[in-house]
């Protein structure tokens, strides 16, 4: 399958050497003890292997490779269509089945590897590795030598061993895995981190040379070191300190604590820029946030999607708001619930919201528009200064300016087939506990009295009541509790 990553041209590398990523996902992930497979779990919101296509992406890679295996068709569906805003890359999927070793998985792409270019191996469950690390790395190969991308770990159990020649800093020999290790070997802290660039003639070269006589019987990728040494090759090994970016998750545990790096690094590039977090390690960025100045985020709040916050926002605590876009001085009060999904909220400068307000897609708030407690609005344009300011349903509707809308009125938007719309217009004053029933417009300045019902639009400047006369019994006597005195 090919498909397009997105549209613009690829320049070429710095080298001027196109790249081509491999990306290996066809591992179980048995730790993970779940149905998905294990690429497909999600961090920051997005699949673990669509970060690092993304990444891929932004290194304008001629083509992106992913290798599947384990769970292939769910895989490929997932990121099939997945997109990126720069650069361009064709999107190859190779299924290795059965899974023989990462040298037998990389086996798999060789015949979409075209013979120049540098081959970028990458693993579908490493999500933040950084592009600026990968461009090292490919200035390190720079055409000619291996690259391996490597981390000190004071704990390198079951990680390839970075073994180098006589006297320390010497070159690099061989990469030998845990359990092929002598004890010796093992006390070794410089580990192979799954990351490579070689040029893709050699590449394909090395991996014809593959066998599987080691302790796993596995085709093991790393033992292309040893044949690039015994060819004259050079092999660089790039160690960086920064474990993160290297870090796979195989278990719960590994992507939760992956998650909260993830957002920590987030939350300190936001303050960097101004944003004043009440705790970084109480927020949560599932997607893109962006922050104009003084802006004020509460704990435990949660962004998803696109979410823009003007000049001066204050967004109080608990509040999830996904895909919205909220002007400058706008106040977003604890526990409201924003989700744009594709049609998006928009919130009008200078607005309040909340307590306890829910806007749902295609709610658009013009300025200084009030929502309060247990206020739902769905599909509904409220102009500037109206206001909803408790228990009150606006679905499909059109409010005009200074608009008051009472406590406990809905909209009847829904007649059990199709949806209708309601108009308001500016001034009119709607009373509590009003159901108004769409199609229905309210005249301009018009009043609704409390606890009408309204199938009928009214003319402007009408009241309008529709709701039974009030009775008056005068002494009446309230009934009284029958005497429960036993009689002799
Ligand atoms: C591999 C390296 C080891 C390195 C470690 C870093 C080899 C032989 N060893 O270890 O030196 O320290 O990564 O994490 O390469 N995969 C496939 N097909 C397979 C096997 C694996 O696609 O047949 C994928 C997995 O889904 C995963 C990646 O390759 O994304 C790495 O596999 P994993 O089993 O985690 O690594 P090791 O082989 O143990
Ligand atoms: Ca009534």
């Amino acid at each position: 399958m090919t498909d397009s990553i997105n549209n613009t041209p690829h320049p070429p590398t710095a080298g001027g050497l196109p790249i081509d990523v491999v990306i290996m996902a066809a591992g179980k992930g048995t730790r993970m003890k779940s149905r998905l497979p294990k690429v497909l779990h999600r961090l920051a919101g997005r699949a673990l292997l669509a970060h690092v296509m993304g990444t891929a992406a932004r290194l304008n890679a001629r083509s992106v490779t992913v290798i599947t295996g384990h769970g292939a068709t769910e895989v490929e569906a997932a990121v099939a269509h997945w997109d990126c805003a720069t650069g361009q890359s064709i999107l190859n999927f190779v299924r290795q089945e059965p899974q023989l070793g990462t040298g037998h998985a990389v086996q798999q792409a060789v015949p979409v590897l075209p013979d120049d270019g540098i081959a970028l191996v990458l693993n579908g469950d490493v999500p933040l590795i950084a592009e600026g690390t990968l461009r090292d790395l490919i200035d390190d190969c720079a055409g000619r030598h291996l690259a391996l991308l490597t981390v000190d770990m004071p704990d390198p159990a079951g990680y390839g061993r970075i073994v180098r020649g006589e006297g320390g800093g010497a070159g690099v020999q061989a990469i030998v895995e845990h359990k092929d290790a002598t004890l010796a070997q093992r006390a070794l802290t410089e580990i192979y981190t799954g990351v490579l660039a070689v040029p893709n003639v050699q590449l394909k070269t090395w991996l014809a040379r593959l066998r599987n006589d080691n302790v796993q019987g596995e085709f093991y990728l790393t033992d292309i070191v040893e044949f690039a040494v015994a060819d004259g090759a050079t092999v660089q090994a790039r160690c960086i300190a920064d474990r993160v970016q290297v870090d796979g998750v195989n278990s719960p545990v590994q992507l939760a604590e992956l998650e909260r790096a993830f957002q920590r690094r987030n939350a300190l590039q936001l303050m960097a820029q101004g944003v004043r977090l009440a705790d970084p390690a109480r927020l949560d960025v599932r997607g893109t946030l962006t922050c104009a100045q003084d802006v004020d985020i509460d704990v435990n709040c949660v962004f998803e999607g696109q979410v823009d916050l003007g000049e001066g926002v204050r967004i109080g605590a608990n509040c999830v708001i996904a895909n919205a876009r909220i002007a400058a001085g706008a106040v977003i009060h604890p526990f409201t619930h924003i989700d744009g999904e594709k049609l998006g909220v928009q919130v009008g400068e200078g607005a309040l919201i909340g307590p306890f307000a829910r806007l749902r897609p295609g709610a658009n708030l013009g300025a200084e528009v009030h929502i309060g407690n247990f206020v739902e609005v769905k599909n509904s344009t409220l102009a500037k200064g109206a206001k909803a300011n408790h228990l009150a349903y606006l679905g499909d509707a059109t409010v005009g300016e200074r608009v008051n809308y009472g406590a406990g009125s809905i909209t009847a938007n829904y007649d059990g087939a199709n949806k209708h719309r309601t108009v308001i217009e500016d001034d009119v004053h709607v009373g509590s506990n009003c159901v108004l029933v769409a199609p229905i417009t309210i005249g301009q300045g018009g009043t609704v009295g409390a606890g009408s019902t309204l199938t009928k639009s009214t003319p402007a400047g009408a009241l309008s009541i529709e709701r039974a006369k009030q009775l008056q019994l005068t002494n009446w006597a309230r009934p009284q509790k029958v005497s429960q005195k036993k009689v002799d």
